[in-house]
């Protein structure tokens, strides 16, 4: 009996017993959304972020969540993580600098649109989706409370 449940499990892909399969993330409550992120974006995450710098390995829910972590709110966008510019003009003098270069290309070719996908959400597109998935849903921009 016990290797059918496994076998069932590959193939339903969510083993909680949800009958329609996966919960979308945004359907989730806040317990499914912690195990979800345990179980899938932090393991996930940080075989990206490792390949991108070694010192990753310590990669946790920290590294995104800042306080958050430790205080059990696991809000977004986090204070702690590195501000970026307000206006457009200063956002893409920042991501050319070369002490940002190397960062932002990494975040807007695999943490950006990685996470969008496991978030189920829209990549940010200010006319195809203006309520999209962005940078700013994990860093604060300078300024922002
Ligand atoms: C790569 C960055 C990243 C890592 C690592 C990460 N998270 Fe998240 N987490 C997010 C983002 C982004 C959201 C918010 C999505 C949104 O905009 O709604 C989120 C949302 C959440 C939420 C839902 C908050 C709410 O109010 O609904 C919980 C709970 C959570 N994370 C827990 C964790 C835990 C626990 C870990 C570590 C095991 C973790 N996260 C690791 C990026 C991350
Ligand atoms: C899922 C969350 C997430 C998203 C989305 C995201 N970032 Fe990041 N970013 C991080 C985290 C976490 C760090 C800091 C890691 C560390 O050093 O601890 C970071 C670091 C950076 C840094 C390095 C900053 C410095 O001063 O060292 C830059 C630059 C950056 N991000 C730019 C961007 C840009 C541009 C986008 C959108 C294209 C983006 N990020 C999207 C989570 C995110």
């Amino acid at each position: 009996m016990k290797h059918i449940s496994i076998a069932a499990c590959l193939f339903v892909a969510a083993c909680e017993g949800e009958p329609d399969g996966p919960i979308a993330y945004e359907d989730m409550d806040f317990a499914q959304r912690h195990a979800f992120m345990s179980e899938v974006v932090l393991p996930q995450m940080k075989e990206a972020f490792v390949r991108f710098d070694a010192r990753f390995e310590s990669m946790s829910c920290a590294t995104c969540h800042g306080d958050g972590a430790s205080d059990g709110s696991y809000a977004m966008p986090s204070p702690q993580i590195p501000r970026l510019p307000a206006t457009e003009e200063a956002f893409f003098e920042y991501i050319e600098d070369p002490e940002h270069a190397r960062w932002a290309q990494f975040m807007s070719d695999e943490v950006w649109p990685d996470m969008a996908e496991l978030l189920g959400a829209p990549v940010y597109d200010p006319k195809t989706a203006p309520d999209g998935f962005s940078c700013s849903n994990c860093h604060m921009v300078e300024g922002q409370r």
